[in-house]
């Protein structure tokens, strides 16, 4: 049987092509941030690079081409002022802050208030002024916000992180929800560990990462590109139908799974 003319188009691939369209990325001057960067250059997206400081951002510019834009996730200020004039058609949020391994009744609430301000409240906040300009000029859109395996699962010492992180996803959802009669699509990618000055200084330690390492289905951790694929897979047409979703888009962790289970049904 051959196909016909109008099956092989229906059957076509749609284009990863990002042409002519606008991507905000936070947390640029990091590792996952960098890679999306590249990424979707690489793609053909024009790419607005954001971190605190110019300067962080200034090699990552030079490199792909991507504008740099510095504002504070802390500071609601910052961010309407560096984001409400942009004409974006796609935001990534990946600025974010890991704060401290504590458990509940050793945390320091300062802490927790400066991570759910930059990983909550500052995504938010990137959102609420980027999505002004987005609903007006008609073309639709998509959000991703980089959330992480910690919101899902219960994981030792992540009493901050992972709240932060829940809290984000929700941000997804409910977003998800309201801007979907805009066409424009909202999801998270919650990754696992990469190896990145964030997550190094706790799991690169060998009691720590050892054990969790074992009971990985993949038996490594993530690389930045890991997570920078599926960030820009989730921004393309290619994922036209999928909004809402929190996606454990490298490897999830049956040890972190399990041991949530147990405390679950106690
Ligand atoms: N690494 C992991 O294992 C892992 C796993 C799951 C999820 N994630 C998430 O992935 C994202 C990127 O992580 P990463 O590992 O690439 O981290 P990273 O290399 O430490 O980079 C963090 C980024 O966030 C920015 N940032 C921090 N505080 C900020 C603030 N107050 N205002 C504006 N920008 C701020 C930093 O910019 P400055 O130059 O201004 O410091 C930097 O660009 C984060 O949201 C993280 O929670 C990471």
């Amino acid at each position: 049987m051959t196909d016909s003319p109008a099956a092989s188009t229906a059957v076509e691939a749609k284009s990863p092509g990002f042409s002519g369209r606008t991507i905000l990325v936070t947390g640029a001057s990091g590792g996952i941030g960098a890679a999306t960067v590249r990424q979707l250059v690489a793609a053909g997206a024009k790419v607005i690079a954001s971190a605190r400081t110019l300067d962080s951002l200034a090699a990552l510019c030079d490199e792909t081409g991507a504008q740099p834009v510095a504002f504070d996730l802390t500071s609601e200020e910052s961010i309407r002022d560096a984001v409400e004039g942009l004409a974006l058609w796609g935001v990534v949020n990946c600025g974010g802050f890991g704060g401290e391994i504590a458990t509940p009744q050793d945390t320091d609430i300062d802490v927790f208030d400066k991570v759910i301000s930059i990983n909550a409240r500052g995504a938010l906040l990137v959102i609420k002024y980027a999505v002004p300009s987005m609903i007006r000029q008609g073309n639709g859109g998509a959000i991703v916000n980089v959330s992480s395996q910690a919101s899902m699962v219960a994981l030792h010492g992540h009493i901050s992180y992972g709240s932060s992180k829940a809290a984000l996803d929700n941000i997804t959802r409910v977003s998800a929800l309201e801007l979907g009669k805009h066409n424009i699509r909202v999801n998270s990618v919650n990754p696992t560990v990469v190896m990145t000055e964030m997550s190094n200084f706790y799991w690169g330690r060998p009691e720590i990462g050892g054990p969790f390492l074992e009971q990985m289905p993949l038996g490594r951790w993530a690389t930045v590109d890991d997570v920078a694929g599926p960030i820009v897979f989730l921004l393309s047409d290619a994922a036209s139908m999928i909004t809402g979703a929190s996606s454990r888009s490298t490897a999830a962790t049956p040890a972190a799974d399990r041991r949530y289970r147990r405390a679950a049904a106690n």
